[in-house]
């Protein structure tokens, strides 16, 4: 006989099993997205480390600002100005030393940066890591995640480079996670903004994840070197700018307003002549190259060099704003490489306005013929269409057979091409309104 209390207990049992089972057949419950609704587009402008590593100061900083200013960059979009590592005040491991800006390198602070960056319209950005150190041996946050992500806040910082690519290097994507899911929600608890760069060297699958923690933005590569096609990887390590762009074909789909594969900073402007980064340098055409291709992939576009003594083709280069445009369209939309003839390759994209930008890049040693036709290329029914050179700030006029331009060696040229409506008579609706202007 089975009384009550065994039926009962059977029952629990009964339910204990079956929830069991279900729990292990059913997928593990993921954390819900988050977004902390920032960096629609892509952040532009200037990083310290690139040309001065951890020898900054408040001095630099300032004048940075004042040279960006002055120079038309922050006009034309570059508006973060960002320390990377060694403005922190100790070298050793954060259980050892608490998290202070260096009053030797800064002494107003880090607030009266942030400060002088506001009042002219510009942000700051700052930088640690989830270690013990960072990379370059200061003290990381590791332990005190809230109480930083509240310090930087009340500095007023905008943007915060979490670096993990030396104190985490080979952790496991579940560890990973749990690092940068700490910070982005200690940063998201405050009320002022802050744009979060999950910088991990393209490691980990990164793009995978990231955009679902909070990130803004991650690296898809190991840091770029000062070359725009060094054979094989320099010190076995660094990336140049053809390493970085094809390590993006793919990834694609894993940006888009609010999260950005980041391609790591512009080497354009430094010549060979870093203090800090490793290459021989690139050549004008190739530095142009490199910046066309990061606006077109919607990479952020921080400047690595010393804006204080850029010169004049490195500046119209930077602040070309047409191609800066293509890097912030609204649309987000990230170019795809659409076809690959060896060493020609064709890059488009479509712009918020319905437009198309489209690249051409010669990666060969000569001067080589190329055909770009929306058709073939874009699958786009463009019977006609108008064409417009982003370089040289010209249109070209209305095509309806494939468009045929040189293009030297290294050297990408960038079109915005638009469709024209065709009217029934034949003729391209704005021939006929242009026409209907002339009379
Ligand atoms: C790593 C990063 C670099 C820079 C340094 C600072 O190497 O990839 O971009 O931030 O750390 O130590």
């Amino acid at each position: 006989m089975v009384n009550k209390k065994q039926k009962f207990a059977g029952l629990i049992w009964m339910f204990a099993l079956l929830s069991v089972a279900f729990a292990s057949a059913a997928p593990a419950a993921q954390p819900a997205p988050r977004s902390n609704g920032l960096a629609q587009t892509p952040p532009v402008g200037w990083s310290s480390w690139n040309n001065f590593g951890d020898d900054i100061n408040e001095q630099i900083v300032i004048e940075t600002i004042d040279a960006m200013i002055a120079n038309g960059m922050r006009d034309a979009g570059y508006v973060f100005v960002n320390l990377d590592d060694g403005w922190q005040r100790y070298k050793g491991a954060r259980r050892d030393h608490p998290l202070e800006f260096d009053p030797k390198k800064f002494p107003r602070g880090i607030s009266y940066l942030a400060d002088y960056a506001h009042q002219r319209g510009m942000k700051l950005g700052i930088y640690s890591g989830p270690g013990q150190t960072t990379c370059a041996g200061y003290t990381g946050s590791e332990g005190h995640e809230a109480e930083d992500a509240r310090m930087f806040a009340n500095w007023g910082v905008d943007h915060l480079k979490y670096d993990s690519c030396c104190s985490h290097r080979e952790a496991p994507k579940e560890e990973l996670q749990k690092i940068f899911r700490t910070m982005s929600n200690a940063l998201m608890t405050q009320k002022h903004g802050i744009v979060l760069h999950a910088c991990h060297c393209g490691w980990g699958d990164i793009w995978e994840w990231a955009a679902g923690l909070g990130v803004n933005h991650w690296r898809i590569g190991q840091d770029i070197s000062d070359d725009f096609n060094y054979p094989g990887n320099r010190e076995q390590y660094y990336f140049d700018v053809l390493d970085q762009l094809d390590r993006g074909v793919g990834l694609e789909k894993y940006a888009g307003p609010g999260h950005w594969n980041d391609y790591d900073m512009l080497i354009v402007g430094l010549d060979g002549q870093s203090k800090q980064l490793v290459g021989t340098g690139a050549s004008n055409i190739e530095y142009r190259t490199h910046f066309s291709l990061w606006a077109m992939v919607s990479s952020p576009m921080l400047v690595g060099a010393d804006v204080r003594k850029l010169d004049q083709y490195s500046l119209e280069t930077l602040t070309n704003k047409e191609i800066v445009a293509l890097n912030q369209d609204p649309a987000g939309n990230i170019a795809h490489k659409v076809r690959d003839d060896g060493d020609l390759e064709v890059f488009a994209r479509e712009l918020a306005d319905g437009s198309h930008a489209v690249l051409l890049l010669n990666r060969g040693a000569a001067t080589a013929t190329m055909t770009f036709s929306p058709r073939a290329d874009l699958q786009a029914p463009m019977d006609r269409y108008s064409i417009r050179d982003l370089w040289k700030h010209r249109d070209l006029g209305t095509y309806d057979i494939p468009f045929t331009t040189e293009v030297q060696s290294h050297e990408a040229r960038v079109f915005r091409i638009r469709q024209l409506a065709t009217s029934a008579n034949g003729r391209s609706v704005s021939d006929a309104a242009e026409q209907e202007l002339a009379r």
